[in-house]
């Protein structure tokens, strides 16, 4: 199935001030329009030195704009025009100059002066900037930046890492996909603006000795897209993950774990600062009683070794007996392979908790797609089958309808 494009029927005015990072515009152009969303290009003189317009005309199938004088548009206004059409203007390359004129309301070149002519409180105007960091780091680009910010833009970035002139700082612009889905993230609904949520991820990894160990197939991708969601929602998110090799969420503070012991300690610190807690790990139920020291040898009897095995704590169960006021508003998952929604309900009762979201375990592993089946005090809500980042903004929303009580 297909993930649905996520910027369909938005149309995003790009425009391209004077900067390397101009490069990274034309795949940004692409993966816009790729997402669904009809871009129209704005280029001050700076920009053109960069990139050619013929490039940016093809990636975004639309004529590009560069001067104030254009006389395509009927009204020959293209400065009130583009605003008034745009759902964001998103400036990437947004340079150290552009961001001073920005600060100074000027309006020399059509990029600048569709900024100042857009409607400030339904054109909102996003930020990547891209310079050398010993530009960004100046006081005057800091003071500009302040100051455009405190006018209503946005900042996406930038980023630290090598830069084109060879030295290393803060300043890089954020990749053409971090932009993307900062802009998907951007128009999401802010269901959980100002409250905190709490995710563990992923398998939990059990030492026998130091080169062998007791795990399973999660993947964690399903937590991943929680904590994604939840920060798409304007949540403060920190996400504890067992060992897997997914990106951290753009915005999301992320703890690395392997046992489930190591996972317990972290969660149970930081579930009394958390509004939300939602337990998506695949907990090892059971570790080795003692890991040994060194790798256990075969001992050339031809009897294997006996491992003595020992319960896990239940992370989940422990969280939801947290006294009140320290306990966060818990969604617990079950993975189950028969009887899922009876299963379900028999776990929501043993742990506790006030939603479990029930799923088929052998069909979801390592999977992109998945359905769910939200189980609470009322009955059952089912949530079609759909990619897990959709999922999981579903149940981001269900959770903010179900709980408005928490506030923090
Ligand atoms: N969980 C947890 N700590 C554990 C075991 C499970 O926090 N030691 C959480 C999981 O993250 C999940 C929920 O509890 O949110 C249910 O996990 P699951 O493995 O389905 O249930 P178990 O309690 O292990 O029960 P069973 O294996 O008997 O199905």
């Amino acid at each position: 199935m297909p993930t649905p494009p996520e910027l369909q029927g938005r149309h995003i005015v790009l425009g391209l001030s004077g900067g390397v990072a101009c490069y990274k515009a034309a795949e940004l152009t692409r993966e816009l329009v790729r997402a669904g969303a009809t871009v129209q290009v704005v280029m001050t003189d700076a920009a053109l030195q960069f990139i050619t317009v013929a490039t940016m005309q093809a990636l975004s199938g639309r004529a590009v704009f560069t001067s104030q004088w254009d006389t395509r548009e009927p009204n020959a206004m293209p400065h009130i025009n583009l605003s008034r059409q745009a759902d964001a203007i998103l400036v990437a390359p947004a340079s150290a100059d552009f961001i001073a004129q920005l600060a100074q309301g000027r309006a020399g070149e059509l990029l600048a002066l569709l900024c100042l002519a857009r409607p400030i409180e339904t054109c909102p105007l996003l930020l990547a900037p891209a310079m050398n960091r010993e530009m960004w780091a100046h006081p005057a680009t800091q003071r500009n930046v302040a100051q455009v910010l405190a006018d209503g833009a946005m900042l996406l970035g930038p980023a630290a890492g090598d830069q084109a002139c060879g030295e290393v700082g803060d300043g890089r612009m954020l990749e053409a996909g971090e932009l993307r889905d900062a802009l998907v993230a951007f128009f999401q609904p802010k269901r959980l603006a100002g409250r905190s949520v709490l995710v563990t991820a992923g398998p939990t990894f059990e030492a026998i000795d130091p080169v062998r160990g007791i795990s399973n197939h999660s993947s964690g991708k399903m937590g991943f897209a929680i904590a994604r969601a939840a920060a798409e929602a304007g949540a403060r998110v920190t996400l504890v993950a067992g060992p897997v090799h997914l990106p951290t969420p753009a915005g999301v503070r992320r703890i690395d774990v392997q046992s489930a012991q190591q996972m317990a300690d972290a969660v149970l610190s930081l579930a009394p600062a958390h509004g939300f807690f939602v337990a998506t790990a695949a907990v090892a139920d059971w570790r080795p009683l003692q890991a040994a020291g060194q790798k256990i040898k075969k001992d050339g009897s031809g009897q294997a070794p006996t491992l003595a095995l020992a319960e896990n704590p239940d992370i989940l169960a422990a969280v939801a007996r947290l006294p009140e006021g320290q306990r966060p508003w818990c969604v617990g998952f079950a993975a189950e392979s028969e009887h899922i929604v009876e299963h379900a309900r028999a776990k929501r009762l043993r742990k506790g908790v006030p939603l479990i979201v029930a799923n088929h375990g052998p069909s979801t592993f390592g999977q992109d797609h998945n359905a769910l089946v939200l189980v609470d005090a009322a009955g059952e809500t089912p949530l079609p089958r759909a990619d897990k980042l959709t999922l999981a903004r579903a149940l981001v929303a269900e959770m903010a309808r179900r709980a408005p009580e928490v506030t923090r």
